[in-house]
Formats: structure tokens, C-alpha cells, sequence
């Protein structure tokens, strides 16, 4: 269990059209959440919204970073891109729009429910995108619900 003033800070990378590699990275963070001793309930979310994220870097993105900082109040990732950005924020959030393409479509993916289901996961969102350079997402997790 984190206690104190202990923080743990790493950063990966995500290459994008890699689906051979897609999800390791949210797979390693999850472990490293269960290694810190963070609540089940609360790695089930991340784990939701943190492989959503990765995989939209995957298929939308040429490559990314997640930077994860754990402190013992909260989770936050950051999730930085280069690629081709979102042209309209809004829009993307809806429920069911997607611009993936057949290819994608046949794996499973698609839907339309990754960022809508990372808002719902996640204690805070922060999405914003400069179309033709790229796409940056923060997402937060607090852990002391306590009162
Ligand atoms: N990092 C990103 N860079 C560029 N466009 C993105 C990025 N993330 C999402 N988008 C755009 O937002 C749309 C909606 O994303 P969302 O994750 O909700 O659905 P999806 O990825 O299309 O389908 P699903 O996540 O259900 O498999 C995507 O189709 C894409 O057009
Ligand atoms: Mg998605």
C-alpha cells in the first residue's frame, strides 16, 4: 500500500496501427496498479478506460505516450498523441460515432463507446485536439473517497 509522499511516475509508448502490440500497455499498467496495492474496483475502471485510450491511439493516432503518476489521492494518465487529431471534440464524444474503418470494424472495434466509456470510468476527462497534429487526453482516478 502507497503511504506518505510516495509517488510513482512511468511513461510508455504507443505505436499506432501496431495492433500485434494493442493493449500491452494497458495490461502493464493495470498490473502496476495491483502491485500498488490501488482499490479493485477502482483498476477495474482504469484498466476499462485506460486500454479504450490506448487502442484509440492505435487506430487513430501515428504514435503516443501515456504518462501515468500515481500519488497516494489519485490516479492520473496522460495520454499524448501525434496523428491526425479530432476535427469536432463534441461530436467525437457522442455515443456510436466512429470514424474507424472496415479493417478495424471486422476486429470488433468500432462502436463508438471508447471515449464515452472513459468519461463514464473516469473521475475527471479532459480531451483537446489540434486536427493535423494531434490529440491530448488526461484522466483522473481518486482513490480517498473517505470523508
Ligand atoms: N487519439 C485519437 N486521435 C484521433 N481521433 C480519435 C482519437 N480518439 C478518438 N478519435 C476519434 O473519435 C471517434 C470516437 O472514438 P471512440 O473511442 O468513442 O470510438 P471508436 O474508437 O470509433 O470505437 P470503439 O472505441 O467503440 O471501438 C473515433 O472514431 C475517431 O474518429
Ligand atoms: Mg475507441
Amino acid at each position: 500500500m502507497m503511504t506518505g509522499h510516495d509517488e510513482f511516475l512511468q511513461q510508455f509508448t504507443i505505436t499506432g496501427g501496431d495492433f500485434a502490440n494493442a493493449g500491452l500497455v494497458s495490461t502493464k499498467i493495470k498490473e502496476i496498479l495491483q502491485e500498488l496495492g490501488i482499490d479493485p474496483s477502482i483498476i477495474r475502471r482504469a484498466a476499462i478506460a485506460t486500454y479504450e485510450a490506448e487502442m484509440n491511439v492505435v487506430m487513430y493516432a501515428e504514435k503516443g505516450t501515456v504518462t501515468m503518476d500515481v500519488t497516494p489521492d489519485r490516479l492520473f494518465f496522460r495520454f499524448e498523441d501525434v496523428g491526425q487529431g479530432i476535427e469536432d471534440v463534441d461530436l467525437a464524444m457522442q455515443e456510436g460515432f466512429s470514424t474507424a474503418t472496415d479493417e478495424m470494424r471486422e476486429m470488433g472495434f468500432g462502436a463508438g463507446m471508447g471515449l464515452p466509456n472513459i468519461k463514464k470510468n473516469a473521475d475527471s476527462f479532459s480531451l483537446s485536439s489540434t486536427p493535423g497534429k494531434g490529440t491530448l487526453l488526461d484522466i483522473g482516478f481518486f482513490l480517498d473517497r473517505k470523508p
